[in-house]
Protein backbone atom coordinates (compact mmCIF):
# COMPACT_ATOMS: atom_id res chain seq x y z
CA UNK A 1 0.00 0.00 0.00
CA UNK A 2 1.37 3.29 -1.30
CA UNK A 3 0.12 7.01 -0.18
CA UNK A 4 0.31 8.71 -3.78
CA UNK A 5 0.08 12.22 -5.00
CA UNK A 6 -1.33 12.12 -8.67
CA UNK A 7 -1.76 15.27 -10.38
CA UNK A 8 -2.01 17.17 -13.69
CA UNK A 9 0.58 19.85 -13.68
CA UNK A 10 1.79 22.76 -15.94
CA UNK A 11 5.26 22.70 -17.46
CA UNK A 12 5.39 25.41 -14.36
CA UNK A 13 4.36 23.69 -11.68
CA UNK A 14 1.23 24.74 -11.16
CA UNK A 15 -2.24 23.03 -10.70
CA UNK A 16 -4.67 25.57 -11.04
CA UNK A 17 -4.52 28.90 -12.34
CA UNK A 18 -4.67 31.67 -9.72
CA UNK A 19 -8.94 31.58 -9.87
CA UNK A 20 -9.19 27.79 -9.65
CA UNK A 21 -9.15 27.07 -13.52
CA UNK A 22 -8.32 23.77 -14.98
CA UNK A 23 -9.58 24.91 -18.08
CA UNK A 24 -5.47 24.45 -19.52
CA UNK A 25 -5.49 21.13 -18.44
CA UNK A 26 -8.91 19.45 -18.81
CA UNK A 27 -9.52 20.52 -22.81
CA UNK A 28 -5.97 18.24 -23.09
CA UNK A 29 -6.09 14.57 -25.46
CA UNK A 30 -5.09 11.66 -23.31
CA UNK A 31 -5.71 7.66 -23.20
CA UNK A 32 -7.73 7.02 -20.27
CA UNK A 33 -6.68 3.15 -20.92
CA UNK A 34 -2.66 4.80 -21.80
CA UNK A 35 0.21 4.66 -19.61
CA UNK A 36 -0.35 6.43 -16.14
CA UNK A 37 -3.75 7.15 -16.42
CA UNK A 38 -6.64 8.09 -14.43
CA UNK A 39 -8.14 4.76 -15.59
CA UNK A 40 -5.33 2.64 -14.83
CA UNK A 41 -4.33 4.66 -11.34
CA UNK A 42 -7.77 4.51 -10.13
CA UNK A 43 -8.01 0.77 -10.07
CA UNK A 44 -5.56 0.88 -6.82
CA UNK A 45 -7.18 3.41 -5.11
CA UNK A 46 -8.60 2.89 -1.63
CA UNK A 47 -9.16 5.75 -0.28
CA UNK A 48 -8.75 9.62 -0.80
CA UNK A 49 -7.39 12.68 0.43
CA UNK A 50 -8.18 16.42 -0.58
CA UNK A 51 -8.11 19.89 1.10
CA UNK A 52 -11.23 22.53 0.71
CA UNK A 53 -11.03 24.06 -2.42
CA UNK A 54 -10.19 21.39 -4.31
CA UNK A 55 -13.50 19.80 -2.60
CA UNK A 56 -15.28 23.28 -3.53
CA UNK A 57 -14.47 22.78 -7.21
CA UNK A 58 -15.45 19.65 -7.65
CA UNK A 59 -18.97 20.99 -5.90
CA UNK A 60 -18.56 24.56 -8.67
CA UNK A 61 -17.60 22.55 -11.57
CA UNK A 62 -18.73 18.51 -11.68
CA UNK A 63 -22.06 17.04 -12.02
CA UNK A 64 -21.83 13.72 -11.42
CA UNK A 65 -21.41 12.57 -7.67
CA UNK A 66 -18.37 11.75 -5.95
CA UNK A 67 -19.14 7.88 -5.13
CA UNK A 68 -18.17 5.61 -2.81
CA UNK A 69 -14.63 6.40 -2.63
CA UNK A 70 -13.80 6.44 1.21
CA UNK A 71 -13.01 10.40 1.30
CA UNK A 72 -11.42 12.72 3.44
CA UNK A 73 -11.20 16.74 3.43
CA UNK A 74 -9.15 18.70 5.01
CA UNK A 75 -11.09 21.88 6.21
CA UNK A 76 -12.83 24.59 8.85
CA UNK A 77 -15.68 24.94 6.73
CA UNK A 78 -18.95 23.69 7.20
CA UNK A 79 -20.02 21.83 3.45
CA UNK A 80 -23.13 19.60 3.32
CA UNK A 81 -23.08 15.88 3.78
CA UNK A 82 -21.87 14.15 1.08
CA UNK A 83 -21.80 10.35 1.13
CA UNK A 84 -18.54 8.61 2.01
CA UNK A 85 -17.37 11.94 2.52
CA UNK A 86 -15.48 13.10 6.35
CA UNK A 87 -14.79 16.48 6.80
CA UNK A 88 -12.35 17.03 9.45
CA UNK A 89 -9.38 18.92 10.98
CA UNK A 90 -7.67 16.32 12.72
CA UNK A 91 -3.83 15.95 12.22
CA UNK A 92 -2.72 14.51 9.14
CA UNK A 93 -1.31 11.70 10.54
CA UNK A 94 -4.45 10.81 12.11
CA UNK A 95 -6.26 11.00 8.99
CA UNK A 96 -3.57 8.21 7.00
CA UNK A 97 -4.45 6.37 9.51
CA UNK A 98 -8.20 6.34 8.97
CA UNK A 99 -7.68 6.72 5.10
CA UNK A 100 -5.34 3.76 5.19
CA UNK A 101 -7.26 1.54 7.21
CA UNK A 102 -10.67 2.30 4.74
CA UNK A 103 -8.16 1.56 1.64
CA UNK A 104 -7.67 -1.93 3.12
CA UNK A 105 -4.35 -2.92 0.99
CA UNK A 106 -5.19 -0.34 -1.76
CA UNK A 107 -3.33 2.71 -2.27
CA UNK A 108 -4.52 6.33 -0.75
CA UNK A 109 -5.10 8.93 -3.30
CA UNK A 110 -3.64 12.96 -2.30
CA UNK A 111 -6.05 14.79 -4.52
CA UNK A 112 -4.25 17.99 -3.79
CA UNK A 113 -3.73 21.05 -3.51
CA UNK A 114 -0.25 21.25 -3.14
CA UNK A 115 0.30 22.20 0.66
CA UNK A 116 -1.62 19.54 1.94
CA UNK A 117 0.20 17.14 0.03
CA UNK A 118 3.24 18.80 2.07
CA UNK A 119 2.02 18.55 4.94
CA UNK A 120 2.11 14.69 4.37
CA UNK A 121 5.21 15.17 3.31
CA UNK A 122 6.60 16.82 6.36
CA UNK A 123 5.14 14.02 8.56
CA UNK A 124 6.78 11.00 6.43
CA UNK A 125 3.60 10.10 4.89
CA UNK A 126 4.12 10.42 1.43
CA UNK A 127 5.29 7.69 -0.78
CA UNK A 128 4.92 8.00 -4.73
CA UNK A 129 4.30 11.67 -7.00
CA UNK A 130 2.85 10.89 -10.11
CA UNK A 131 3.08 14.13 -12.24
CA UNK A 132 1.01 14.53 -15.76
CA UNK A 133 2.85 17.38 -17.37
CA UNK A 134 0.51 19.49 -20.03
CA UNK A 135 2.25 21.13 -22.42
CA UNK A 136 1.67 24.67 -21.38
CA UNK A 137 2.79 27.78 -18.84
CA UNK A 138 1.09 29.53 -16.88
CA UNK A 139 2.82 31.59 -15.17
CA UNK A 140 1.25 31.79 -11.94
CA UNK A 141 -1.55 29.74 -9.95
CA UNK A 142 -1.58 27.15 -7.38
CA UNK A 143 2.11 25.38 -6.63
CA UNK A 144 1.92 21.34 -7.29
CA UNK A 145 4.39 20.67 -3.82
CA UNK A 146 5.24 23.78 -2.26
CA UNK A 147 8.20 22.29 -0.17
CA UNK A 148 11.51 21.13 -1.04
CA UNK A 149 10.70 16.99 -1.58
CA UNK A 150 13.57 14.76 -2.68
CA UNK A 151 12.32 12.27 -5.41
CA UNK A 152 13.45 9.31 -7.65
CA UNK A 153 12.49 9.02 -11.07
CA UNK A 154 11.12 5.45 -11.47
CA UNK A 155 9.07 6.15 -14.85
CA UNK A 156 8.61 8.15 -17.84
CA UNK A 157 5.76 7.94 -20.53
CA UNK A 158 3.74 10.33 -23.35
CA UNK A 159 0.16 9.72 -23.25
CA UNK A 160 -1.21 11.79 -26.19
CA UNK A 161 -0.63 15.40 -24.98
CA UNK A 162 0.76 14.59 -21.55
CA UNK A 163 4.39 13.92 -20.29
CA UNK A 164 3.81 11.95 -17.28
CA UNK A 165 6.33 11.04 -14.42
CA UNK A 166 6.33 8.58 -11.58
CA UNK A 167 9.02 9.18 -8.70
CA UNK A 168 8.92 7.36 -5.41
CA UNK A 169 10.08 10.16 -2.47
CA UNK A 170 13.69 9.66 -1.26
CA UNK A 171 13.71 9.69 2.85
N1 LIG B 1 -4.46 19.84 -11.52
C1 LIG B 1 -5.15 18.98 -10.80
O1 LIG B 1 -5.34 17.81 -11.19
C2 LIG B 1 -5.66 19.42 -9.46
C3 LIG B 1 -5.72 18.51 -8.40
C4 LIG B 1 -6.15 18.97 -7.17
C5 LIG B 1 -6.52 20.30 -7.00
N2 LIG B 1 -6.49 21.13 -8.06
C6 LIG B 1 -6.86 22.55 -7.91
O2 LIG B 1 -5.76 23.20 -7.30
C7 LIG B 1 -6.23 24.19 -6.40
C8 LIG B 1 -5.73 23.82 -5.02
O3 LIG B 1 -5.78 24.93 -4.26
P1 LIG B 1 -5.11 24.96 -2.83
O4 LIG B 1 -3.80 24.29 -2.83
O5 LIG B 1 -5.18 26.37 -2.41
O6 LIG B 1 -6.18 24.22 -1.99
P2 LIG B 1 -6.56 22.85 -1.25
O7 LIG B 1 -5.38 22.12 -0.74
O8 LIG B 1 -7.54 22.12 -2.08
O9 LIG B 1 -7.36 23.48 -0.02
C9 LIG B 1 -6.69 24.28 0.90
C10 LIG B 1 -7.60 24.49 2.09
O10 LIG B 1 -7.80 23.25 2.77
C11 LIG B 1 -7.94 23.50 4.16
N3 LIG B 1 -6.85 22.80 4.86
C12 LIG B 1 -5.60 22.54 4.39
N4 LIG B 1 -4.89 21.87 5.30
C13 LIG B 1 -5.70 21.69 6.36
C14 LIG B 1 -5.54 21.05 7.62
N5 LIG B 1 -4.37 20.46 7.98
N6 LIG B 1 -6.59 21.02 8.47
C15 LIG B 1 -7.76 21.60 8.11
N7 LIG B 1 -7.98 22.22 6.95
C16 LIG B 1 -6.95 22.27 6.08
C17 LIG B 1 -7.85 25.00 4.33
O11 LIG B 1 -9.16 25.53 4.15
P3 LIG B 1 -10.16 25.98 5.32
O12 LIG B 1 -9.33 26.19 6.57
O13 LIG B 1 -10.76 27.24 4.79
O14 LIG B 1 -11.17 24.90 5.43
C18 LIG B 1 -7.03 25.42 3.13
O15 LIG B 1 -7.20 26.76 2.76
C19 LIG B 1 -7.75 24.19 -6.52
O16 LIG B 1 -8.16 25.12 -7.49
C20 LIG B 1 -8.05 22.79 -7.04
O17 LIG B 1 -9.26 22.69 -7.75
C21 LIG B 1 -6.02 20.74 -9.27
Amino acid sequence: MSTIYYTGCSLDGFIATTDHSLDWLLTRDIDQSGPMSYGGFRERIGAAVMGATTWQWILDHDDSPWGDLPTWVLTHRTFEPAGAVVFTADPVEQVHAAATEAAAGRDVWLIGGGDVVGQFHDAGLLDEVWLQYAPVTLGAGAPVLPRRVELRLEEVARNRDFACVRHSVVR
